[in-house]
């Protein structure tokens, strides 16, 4: 299957401030420079916050992991998981069509949103709230046939259950997930046959759906602030870390929102570094007129975003840099650090300043900066 963007796309895409701190999280798991690890959970996230993955978003994504754009296209474009068109508003719903499910009735499960979605799959029903498609094996072939609803999975479905969820979804209503013919597990279908000494102990619902009915995100858009963001390596939730320095001016001071201050500020206890001076801004581009910081190797839109935010609009400005302000910018770019030295920012800058873009566009062909 041709797997394309989305004709009709927003301009923009942004993480809600808690989703930022979420994926600055992700981000930490891995060793400098190799921040790029964390594309596919950071593109997820993305998904689960406007319901399908946007070309805004997914390059927005590739900016705040120093990813060339193609990179993050080729991985949405590949996995099947990324929805790359709108989505049903309430679930998209996912239907196995493999052996075992489609044995046990799947054609039926599709039928059904055909009849009440719409006639091709990825295509929103009339009322905006349903999606559906056919998906490979979802793994719970033994609860066969079933169907992935939001976050959850449903299980020994048949097509009239499966209208009966529909409805109730759309009434804002959740159905309890698992299976729906009361099977607690995978067990036969009339109950264990072997091993019944370990049948004790049961709860109301089997371990996952349990899980599922507690956390009750099934059909949920996430924004970060359903479960605590965990992140141990941390050494403590990264919720409870100090969105800003107590010497650092307010954000609004500094005319920065309050997620690029998280960007910015937001630091493991391991690795909180106050180094270096932070460089000297300015209050707007002179003339109104900023330079194209993206010429330079390595800054992309959302760098850019970021050093205009922190009143570097010129390549001279940052040909001044010395160790110091390059010591700062490296241990303050969250999702960024190391940057500037690694791509060489002064040098490009020095550059661009004494010989002219003209010669440093050649130069920067052959990476001699
Ligand atoms: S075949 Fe449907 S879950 Fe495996």
């Amino acid at each position: 299957m041709l797997r394309r963007l989305h004709k009709e796309q927003p301009a923009s895409f942004t993480f809600t401030p808690a989703n930022m701190e979420w994926a600055q999280g992700q981000i930490s798991k891995y060793p400098e420079g190799r921040q790029a690890s964390a594309i596919i959970p950071l593109l997820f996230r993305a998904q689960e916050q406007q319901g399908w993955l946007t070309r805004a978003a997914i390059e927005y994504v590739a900016d705040m992991l120093g990813m060339a754009h193609i990179r993050a296209l080729e991985v949405a474009t590949f996995y099947f998981m990324f929805q790359l068109q709108p989505v049903g508003t309430v679930a998209h719903i996912q239907i196995c069509g493999t052996t075992s499910c489609m044995i046990c009735g799947a054609e039926e499960l599709i039928a059904v949103c055909k009849e009440l979605i719409a006639p091709t799959p990825h295509t929103p029903s009339d009322d905006g709230k349903f999606s559906w498609e056919e998906v490979e094996c979802l793994g719970a072939c033994a609860n066969a046939p079933m169907a992935q609803i939001g976050k959850d999975y449903y299980e020994d479905l048949s097509a009239e259950k499966l209208r009966e969820m529909i409805a109730r979804f759309s009434k804002g209503e959740v159905p309890v997930p698992g299976s729906q013919t009361g099977r607690y597990s995978s067990e036969p279908a009339t109950g264990l046959t072997s091993l019944k000494e370990y049948d004790s102990g049961r709860t109301q619902y089997n371990a996952s759906v349990d899980r599922a009915v507690k956390v009750g995100d099934t059909v949920k858009r996430i924004d970060g602030t359903e479960v605590p963001i965990l992140t141990p390596w941390r050494k403590k939730p990264a919720a409870e870390a100090p969105a800003v320095t107590e010497e650092a001016p307010a954000p609004a001071a500094r005319g920065i929102d309050e997620a690029t201050a998280e960007v910015l500020t937001a630091k493991p206890e391991t690795t909180a570094t106050a180094e270096g001076t932070q460089p000297q801004g300015l209050t707007a581009a002179r003339d109104g007129q900023p330079d194209d910081l993206k010429k330079i190797e390595g800054i992309g839109p959302a760098l850019e975003k970021l050093c205009h935010e922190l009143g570097i609009f010129h390549f001279d400005q940052i040909a001044q840099w010395g160790a110091a302000e390059v010591a700062w910018m490296d241990s303050n770019l969250k999702g960024f650090r190391g940057r500037v030295t690694r791509d060489k920012w002064v040098n490009q800058a020095k550059i661009i300043v004494t010989e002219g873009m003209d010669v440093f566009l050649e130069r920067a062909k052959t990476n001699d900066y």
